[in-house]
């Protein structure tokens, strides 16, 4: 453990209804109610978001979004402003997600006009980083996670850089190879990446390199957390299926409280 405040987020992804989203909250309210030393949230599909808000309103859950489009207003169909999501309470927003990045094909220009739109909108960009398996096999993962992370830093200028510090900005390690697969990085391998993460953010400001939560995701579960968590750079976790499940995601945060 540091000094910095851990930060547990659940993202749900594609996951959730309007019924068991209920009783997962009301239950999540419970269990955590009275865990003071550690920040927490939950990352829900658009939808949800103002059934969170209903729930969690008034309680120490924070919530927050999946994504969020690079524009603000107009004919995009199907897209979701910042403005919008911050209408429902949110605090925070995963961007560069891997499955996006993968999946829907999102390049580092559409996510960087993401990442500023979410600053402008008064949000708190989790940003995700992580090499793939082909890359650790030959031995490129921290160069792969290089370029993530330096992309990330230069599409920030020196405004949007003083917004990411006023909002404390989160960055998640999530290997691409460990994301639902049961095979989390060792606490060695985490934390060797968190340091380097915090190194090449400490290139552009030392003070914010000292303070910036670096969280880690990937097979992350009651089970591992103790020795990922204890590890000095890693602040946190961002959960997938372990946030699906009110007694794993409440055993994770007693773990990083
Ligand atoms: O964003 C969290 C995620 O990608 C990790 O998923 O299911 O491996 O915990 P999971």
């Amino acid at each position: 453990m540091n000094a910095r405040r851990n930060l547990v987020v659940g993202n749900w992804k594609l996951h959730g209804t309007l019924a068991g989203n209920h009783g997962l909250l009301l239950q999540l309210i419970t269990n955590l109610k009275g865990l003071n030393a550690i920040d927490f949230a939950v990352c829900l599909p658009y939808v949800y978001l103002f059934q969170a808000q209903q729930l969690l309103a008034g309680s120490n859950i924070l919530w927050g979004s999946q994504n969020v489009s690079q524009y603000d207003e107009g004919a995009y169909t199907s897209c979701i402003s910042a403005a919008m999501i911050a209408e429902f309470g949110c605090r925070f927003v995963i961007l560069a997600h891997s499955e996006r990045r993968m999946l829907r094909l999102e390049g580092h220009e559409v996510t960087a006009q993401r990442l500023l739109r979410a600053l402008e909108g008064g949000l708190t960009p989790i940003y995700c980083v992580g090499e793939a398996q082909a890359e650790r096999d030959a031995g490129i993962a921290e160069d792969a996670v290089k370029k993530q992370v330096l992309n990330m830093l230069h599409s920030l200028d020196d405004d949007a850089f003083v917004r990411a510090k006023q909002c404390n900005m989160v960055v998640a390690y999530e290997p691409v190879w460990a994301i639902g697969t049961g095979q989390h990085a060792s606490p060695q391998q985490a934390q060797s990446m968190h340091a380097y993460i915090r190194q090449l953010i400490a290139t552009r400001d030392p003070a914010f390199a000292q303070r910036v939560r670096i969280i880690y995701g990937g097979s992350l579960s009651a089970d591992n957390a103790y020795a990922m968590l204890e590890m000095p750079d890693i602040d946190g976790a961002l959960l997938g299926r372990s946030a699906l499940v009110a007694e794993s995601f409440t055993e994770i945060c007693r773990i990083a409280n």
